[in-house]
């Protein structure tokens, strides 16, 4: 019994030995390796030539805000030395307070990266800008940052060339973004194998070719990102078997064909921007599938079709634009359930027929834009909804679209209508049913009194999705 006591406190002593030692600076805490290797790759990125000198010991002693380590058993069994040792597993330079910035010409060490087995996280914001970086395909090959589950290279201007192939080795990667680069090419469809990717975002690049098929077998996706390149083909209908996304933004790329109908499987959508392309209609009456959808953007695609009835069933919308679709016939008349709508496009279209009544009782509208169209008849507002969204209110350019006795300066160059004899107002007559274009009786009895349009500004859809965009990605991140 005293003998196991004594052979105890001996074990004892001896990690308190090992961690004074350690503290005391005479054994490092990290392997020579992986230290010389940090600081290859801070050397390459700080205009700061006495970094190895001012930051000896960056897991313990003289940490630097943007490096993180961590504590991890040894994975080599020689448990004689320290069972325990640090590991380098984040560094993170960005635009914040913490962290000065990348020096003008900086570079991305690769030699050094490669002796961080253990990183995690490597996050570079505005880095590279002068000197010319590219991504080359052996930094992630052998398993070399094999431990990586967070790459950020954001808004490098001089970050170009291809996205590596080998990429697809990260098995771990949960966040890829490569937004805000000069990056070209075709998107590698080894990607599509990272089967634990949340967060995809590749946004604002060159990026050619078209979307791979193989995208669905990243079933862990939450945000997929590929907005503001210049992706042709078509999109995948292996988008239906990604039932976890919250986020599609494809806008302002070349997408053509039709929207497959799979895409109305992905019951999760928050966010669908397809904005900026050359999809065609007519949209997959599937897409009333999208029960979480709240942003619904198609603005400038050449759907010409008339207004998709799924809108109606998506209740939980917030901002929907169709400008510039070539959208034909009436106003759905079915879109009385939109509660949630604070932003309705529709201009710049060939919509004809009135308005339908229920606009004016969509209690949370802020913007409507039904200018551009062949719009006609008295535009019903109450003094109520005026006041809420004055000069977001835009119904120019119209076949005689009119508003009752609104000021000027209220409302966007408003069409007065006057006394209803003049032939040049609207025709208050055809206020009930109406066939529509497409050949169908729509009523709109059931509606209410007040009959204004609604639509919304692209200034204030950006806002909204900002919002949005940094909302979901701050909720991910916390989360990560
Ligand atoms: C980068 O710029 C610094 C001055 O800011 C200079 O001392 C250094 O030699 C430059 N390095 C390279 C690789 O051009
Ligand atoms: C990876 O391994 C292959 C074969 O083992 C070798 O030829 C290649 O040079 C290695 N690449 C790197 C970056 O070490
Ligand atoms: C996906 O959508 C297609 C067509 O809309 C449908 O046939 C299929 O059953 C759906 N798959 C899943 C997994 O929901
Ligand atoms: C409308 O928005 C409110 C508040 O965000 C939410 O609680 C409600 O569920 C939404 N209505 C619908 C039909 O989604
Ligand atoms: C309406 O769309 C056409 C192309 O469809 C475009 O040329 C025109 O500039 C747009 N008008 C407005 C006012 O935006
Ligand atoms: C709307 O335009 C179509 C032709 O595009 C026409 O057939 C239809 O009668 C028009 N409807 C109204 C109410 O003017
Ligand atoms: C329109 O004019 C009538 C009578 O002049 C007035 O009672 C009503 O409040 C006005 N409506 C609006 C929206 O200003
Ligand atoms: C009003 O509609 C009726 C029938 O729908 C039509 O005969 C008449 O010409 C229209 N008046 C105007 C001013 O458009
Ligand atoms: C009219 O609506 C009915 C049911 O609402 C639908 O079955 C029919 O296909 C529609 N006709 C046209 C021409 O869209
Ligand atoms: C409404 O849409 C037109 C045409 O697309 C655009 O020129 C105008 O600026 C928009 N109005 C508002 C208030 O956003």
């Amino acid at each position: 019994m005293a003998s196991f006591s004594f052979i105890l406190l001996l074990v004892l002593l001896h990690v308190v030995m090992l961690f004074n030692v350690g503290d005391s600076g005479e054994m490092v805490s990290m392997e020579d390796g992986e230290l010389l290797g940090l600081f290859e790759v801070m050397g390459s990125l700080l205009d700061d030539p006495t970094w190895a000198q001012m930051h000896p010991q960056p897991c313990t002693e003289t940490p630097w805000p943007g490096v993180q380590c961590e504590l991890m058993v040894q994975e080599d069994g020689q448990q004689d030395y320290s069972p325990t040792i640090f590991h380098v597993t984040k560094i993170h330079i960005g635009n914040d307070i913490l962290t000065p910035p990348c020096k003008p010409n900086a570079t991305l060490s690769s030699k050094g990266l490669m002796k961080l087995p253990y990183l995690k996280t490597l996050s570079l914001f505005n880095c590279f800008n002068v000197t010319p970086v590219s991504l080359t395909s052996s930094l992630f090959e052998n398993s070399s940052l094999s431990s990586l589950e967070h790459l950020a290279l954001v808004s490098n201007p001089g970050l170009h060339g291809t996205i590596p192939s080998s990429l697809g080795y990260l098995q771990s990667l949960r966040v890829l973004s490569l937004s805000q680069n000069m990056l070209s090419g075709e998107i590698p469809q080894e990607i599509c194998g990272l089967v634990n990717l949340q967060q995809l975002d590749l946004s604002y690049n060159h990026l050619t070719g078209s979307i791979p098929q193989e995208i669905g077998k990243m079933k862990s996706l939450t945000i997929f990102d590929l907005s503001y390149n210049m992706l042709g083909g078509q999109l995948p209908s292996s988008f239906g078997q990604l039932q976890s996304l919250q986020k599609i933004d494809l806008g302002s790329n070349e997408l053509g064909g039709r929207v497959p109908q799979e895409v109305g499987n992905m019951s999760r959508l928050v966010l669908f921007d397809l904005s900026h392309n050359f999809l065609i209609g007519p949209l997959p009456e599937s897409l009333s599938g999208l029960k979480q959808l709240e942003y619904l953007v198609i603005q400038d695609n050449p759907i010409n079709t008339c207004m998709p009835l799924f809108i109606g069933s998506l209740g939980r919308l917030k901002v929907l634009s169709f400008s510039r679709c070539g959208l034909m016939g009436p106003i759905l008349t079915c879109l009385s359930i939109l509660k949630n709508l604070t932003a309705l496009s529709l201009d710049n279209n060939s919509l004809n027929g009135t308005v339908p009544s229920y606009i004016g009782s969509l209690p949370n509208l802020q913007q409507l834009n039904l200018s551009q169209n062949q719009l006609s008849g008295e535009l019903l507002v109450t003094q109520e909804f005026i006041n809420r969204i004055g000069m977001r209110l835009d119904i120019r350019g119209n076949n005689g679209l009119c508003i009752k006795n609104i000021t000027s300066s209220e409302v966007k160059d408003p069409i007065s209508c006057v006394s209803s004899t003049s032939g040049s107002v609207g025709n208050k007559s055809s206020w009930g049913d109406q066939e529509d274009e497409c050949g169908n009786m729509s009523s709109n009895l059931y509606q209410s009194n007040w009959s204004p349009k609604t639509h919304h500004g692209y200034e204030f859809r950006l806002g909204f999705y900002k919002m949005f965009r940094v909302m979901i990605f701050m909720v991910l991140c916390i989360e990560f």
